[in-house]
């Protein structure tokens, strides 16, 4: 049977992590995988979350199961971060929300779903998106097309370009949109855009799909779904995907949820069913362990007021190294051409540059990033910044000349 298999190239992702660690260079420079680091260059286990797995642990009597829709104290609590307490749907009794393993569990759970309710929908993503979002979301048999986002070359929205062809897009068809901190382009829509992106969703009868794995990294966990909950309030039908990987720190945990806010409370019903079943046939259950976590965080006053403090801390950690890296590329360059570095939102920025130099950089220099020239900036630490700000300057410059 396996001779049927020929070998796949590894996620582009998981396969860089995979060359960083096998790099032997001291000095080597991680701007791959989007994964929080201080600047010990250490991805810590947050101490609210400590404590927690500790309460977790003494209190916990049974391994038993849980149920499909995992635990209800945390799929409680989601909707209220998401959503928070006095949402009209929430009122009405029309959203519901499943805990799922991790983000890319929510993802698929949601794509399963609009299998099962609208077979012939297309799910249109960005261009650019997040790499494992068209294998995730495509390989339930959904149509995927891509609307444009953002170019990388001018450090640009696309906004109208969206806008265009979004309005080209049937009824009934599914949107994806990251709900802030996008990535790979850390470049967000600003409220009035995200004003005219509904009333296109609306005219066009088109369901939005939020991607929200950075709550909290943008600018804090209430502005950052500010969008959503306006989006939830004008759209009788929103699915939300979310994520508490980076902004719990709980990674490998896999922890996370789908939420449907559908159009009346019977509709709710017999979409949540269909939920519980895609579950039960893919993986039965979500893993409970990270959600317990999760849940005790939500639930105790001041674990999360931890919480939000070490949230601000990895956030601001990573705001002060767009800066930094901005005014090294600005002294290396003397222009301005990086500034746009600073501006954006989340981990991660797209540099801009070619693939040439995106290898060459981690060729020559020993520098991580993505092909398409993502950088995490997480990874950028006040000893290596000049580094790295050099060395981006010197590969363009190789790679201009070698032309
Ligand atoms: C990333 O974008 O690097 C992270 O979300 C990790 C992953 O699973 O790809």
């Amino acid at each position: 049977m396996f001779q049927q298999l020929s070998r796949l190239n590894p996620d582009t992702i998981l396969g860089l992590m995979a060359k960083f660690r096998a790099d032997p260079f001291a000095q080597k420079v991680d701007l791959g995988v989007g994964v929080f680091r201080d600047l010990s260059g250490n991805t810590p286990i947050l101490d609210c979350v400590r404590r927690a797995e500790h309460t977790v642990l003494k209190s916990q009597t049974t391994k038993s199961y849980v149920s499909a829709a995992g635990r209800e104290e945390f799929n409680v609590a989601v909707e209220e971060l998401v959503l928070g307490n006095s949402h009209a749907a929430k009122r009405d009794r029309r959203v519901r929300t499943l805990q799922a393993p991790g983000g890319c569990g929510g993802l698929r759970v949601g794509a399963e779903l609009i299998r099962a309710a609208s077979p012939t929908a297309a799910v249109h993503v960005s261009d650019p998106t997040w790499g494992n979002h068209v294998p995730l979301l495509g390989s339930s048999g959904l149509r995927l097309q891509r609307y444009p986002y953002y170019e990388a070359a001018a450090h640009e929205l696309r906004f109208d370009a969206m806008l265009e062809r979004l309005d080209q897009a049937p009824a009934g068809d599914v949107v994806l949109v990251h709900a802030c901190c996008h990535n790979p382009t850390g470049a967000d829509l600003a409220p009035q855009q995200w004003q005219a992106l509904i009333e296109l969703l609306l005219r066009r009868r088109l369901i939005p799909f939020l991607d929200l794995a950075y709550q909290g990294f943008g600018e804090n966990l209430a502005a950052d779904v500010a969008a959503i909950r306006q989006v939830a309030e004008a759209l009788p039908e929103v699915l939300i995907a979310t994520s508490y990987s980076k902004n719990l720190g709980l990674y490998r945990e896999r922890v996370g949820a789908l939420i449907a806010v559908c159009e009346d409370e019977s509709r709710a019903d017999a979409t949540y069913s269909h939920m519980l079943q895609i579950a039960r046939s893919i993986y039965s259950m979500p893993p409970d362990h990270g959600a317990a976590i999760a849940a005790c965080i939500f639930a105790d006053p001041h674990l999360r007021e931890s919480w939000i403090s070490e949230l601000a801390a990895m956030r601001t950690r990573i705001q002060d190294m767009r800066l930094l890296l901005s005014q090294k590329l600005r002294a290396v360059t003397g222009d301005d051409s990086f500034d746009f570095i600073r501006a954006q939102h989340g981990m991660f920025s797209l540099l801009g540059v070619s693939t040439a130099v995106v290898d060459r950089l981690r060729e020559q220099h020993h520098i991580y990033m993505t092909g398409d020239s993502r950088m995490n900036l997480a990874g950028i630490m006040p000893h290596n910044a000049v580094y790295v700000a050099e060395s981006i300057v010197a590969a363009r410059t190789a790679v201009m000349q070698a032309a």
